[in-house]
C-alpha cells in the first residue's frame, strides 16, 4: 500500500514534499526528478524555491510528465513554458538538465521512444512528482491507459479538455493530443509522489488508492509502487474508508523509516 499522508492543506504538503526532495539533492546533487504540471505540485515548487536559496542545484536533472502536441514552440501554455515558469526559474535549476518531451507534429513518431532513452541514460528518475485526474488520469494517462505502457501521443478525454480549458482562451484551443510518460515509465521510478488537494479530487483518490488496481484508474497504479508517497489534505481525503488508519499509521510512523 502507499503511504497516505493527510495534511491539513496544501502549504503543508508543499513544505513535506519540498522538504524531500531537498534532502534526496543533499544526497545526490545530480538527483533526477520527474516533474509534473497542473495547479497542485505549484505548492511544492514555491517552498522548493524557498528552501533551495543559497543552495546549488545546478546540477539537479528533471524530466516532465507530459506535454501537449502540436502547440507553438514558447506558447506559455506549453508544459515546457509552464515547467520553466513555475520550477526551474524560481527554483534555479540549469534549464540544460531539465526535459520535456517533445510534442513538435514534425518528429513526433519517434519522440516517445527517444524520452524513454534520455530517461534511461539519466539512470531513471528518483523522485516522481505527480498530480492526479478528476478521471483518475496521471500524466496524461487517460483512463483505460496499459498500466505497462511507455511514453507515447495520447488523445485527451473532453473532460481533461474541459478541465484545462481554463488554462487557454476555449477549450476548442485545447490540444486534442498530447505526448505522456506512460503508466510503466512512472512505474521505473524510484520514489513516487502523488499529491491531492480539494474536494473535486476525493472520488479520483479513492478510486485510485482503495479501489482495485484497473487501466480503467490510471492513479490506481501506485498501489503497484514498493515506494508511493500520497499526500492530499482533508477535503481529497474526505470520501476514503480508512482515513482514520492512515493518520494513526503516520502519528506512530518510525522515526527511522523516513519517507
Ligand atoms: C493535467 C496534467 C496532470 C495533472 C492533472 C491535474 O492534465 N497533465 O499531470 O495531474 O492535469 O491537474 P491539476 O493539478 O491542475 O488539478
Amino acid at each position: 500500500m502507499a503511504e497516505i499522508v493527510i495534511v491539513p492543506d496544501a502549504s503543508s504538503a508543499g513544505a513535506l514534499v519540498a522538504g524531500m526532495i531537498l534532502e534526496l539533492i543533499d544526497a545526490r546533487p545530480d538527483a533526477v526528478l520527474g516533474l509534473a504540471t497542473g495547479s497542485t505540485p505549484l505548492a511544492v515548487y514555491r517552498a522548493l524555491a524557498e528552501g533551495a536559496r543559497g543552495l546549488d542545484v545546478s546540477r539537479v536533472r528533471g524530466f516532465a510528465l507530459d506535454e501537449y502536441v502540436g502547440l507553438p514552440e514558447g506558447h506559455p501554455e506549453s508544459y515546457r513554458s509552464v515547467i520553466e515558469r513555475e520550477v526551474v526559474t524560481p527554483v534555479g535549476f540549469d534549464p540544460r538538465r531539465i526535459r520535456v518531451p517533445n510534442g513538435a507534429h514534425e518528429t513526433i513518431r519517434t519522440a516517445g521512444a527517444e524520452y524513454e532513452d534520455a530517461i534511461r541514460a539519466a539512470g531513471g528518475i528518483d523522485l516522481q512528482l505527480l498530480g492526479i485526474g478528476t478521471d483518475g488520469h496521471l500524466g496524461f494517462n487517460e483512463p483505460g491507459s496499459s498500466l505497462a505502457s511507455l511514453t507515447r501521443v495520447k488523445t485527451l478525454t473532453e473532460q481533461t479538455r474541459r478541465d484545462n480549458s481554463r488554462f487557454f482562451d476555449s477549450i476548442d484551443d485545447v490540444p486534442l493530443h498530447c505526448i505522456t510518460q506512460g503508466v510503466g515509465t512512472i512505474l521505473r521510478a524510484r520514489h513516487l509522489v502523488l499529491l491531492a488537494f480539494g474536494e473535486a479530487k476525493a472520488d479520483a483518490l479513492r478510486a485510485a488508492v482503495e479501489g482495485p488496481v484497473s487501466a480503467s484508474v490510471p492513479a490506481s497504479a501506485v498501489q503497484l509502487h514498493p515506494h508511493a508517497t500520497v499526500v492530499i489534505d482533508e477535503a481529497a481525503a474526505s470520501k476514503l474508508d480508512r482515513a482514520e488508519y492512515y493518520r494513526y499509521a503516520y502519528e506512530n510512523k518510525p522515526d527511522w523509516q523516513g519517507l
